[in-house]
Parts: C-alpha cells; sequence; structure tokens
C-alpha cells in the first residue's frame, strides 16, 4: 500500500509504500529536498522531524537521533517507512558539516573534489 508523503519547505509531495523507505521513494522521485548520505542510518544527514502521521522505522544510530528525539517524532528518512500520510521536514543535526548536508551528490562530490584539489597544491 503506498502513503503519500509530504515534505514542508519545498512543499512536494510523493508516494511512498510501506516497505520502501522515505529517502529511497524520494530519490526514485528526483527530489533532494532531504540530504543523502550513507542510507543505511549511521550518517544522519537525512535527519528528519515528523509533523504528522504513523510510520515505522529501521535501524539508526542514536548518536543522530536520540531516543528522546524519537519520542519528539524525529527519525532518519533512510529508515522511515510510512503507515499512513506523512508530513515531514528535512532536521538536519546542526553539528553535521555543511558539506555534508549538501542534497545534490554530485555537488558533495565537486567540493570533496576542490577541496582535496586545494590540500594537493
Ligand atoms: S543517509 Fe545516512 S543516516 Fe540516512
Amino acid at each position: 500500500m503506498q502513503h503519500r508523503v509530504t515534505i514542508v519547505g519545498p512543499d512536494h509531495h510523493f508516494l511512498c509504500s510501506e516497505d520502501r523507505s522515505v529517502l529511497a521513494a524520494m530519490i526514485d522521485c528526483g527530489r533532494t529536498s532531504v540530504a543523502v548520505g550513507c542510507r543505511s542510518g549511521g550518517c544522519g544527514v537525512c535527519r528528519v522531524e515528523i509533523l504528522d502521521g504513523h510510520y515505522r522505522t529501521g535501524q539508526m544510530s542514536s548518536a543522530q537521533v536520540s531516543p528522546a528525539e524519537r519520542l519528539e517524532g524525529f527519525a532518519l528518512a533512510c529508515q522511515l517507512f510510512p503507515a499512513g500520510a506523512l508530513v515531514l521536514r528535512a532536521a538536519p543535526r546542526r553539528n553535521v558539516a555543511s558539506d555534508d548536508a549538501v542534497c545534490d551528490p554530485f555537488e558533495r562530490m565537486r567540493r570533496q573534489c576542490a577541496a582535496m584539489a586545494g590540500r594537493a597544491s
């Protein structure tokens, strides 16, 4: 069964099945409003705040989303699975390096290459 996922801010929505992560469905739709990193619940760049709706989560690093934050509605989009319509917003950690929070993986790679080239010269 598919559910409507709405990401506030950029004001867009897409459909996501219960067995697909919100991040994977967002990528499938070509959206970039939530940053993409490891895709396995470890890096924290895809952290979101769920404003409304029911869901389940997979394995998430407690360093990225503490138990208290989970109770407040924070989760990692790569480990977030809808059980109904969801409304959420991107909520990257304040201590995530700005380069890690770049949504576009090609832009992130370009910046990393530029930084490495700067170190080499
Ligand atoms: S992409 Fe790394 S925790 Fe979700």
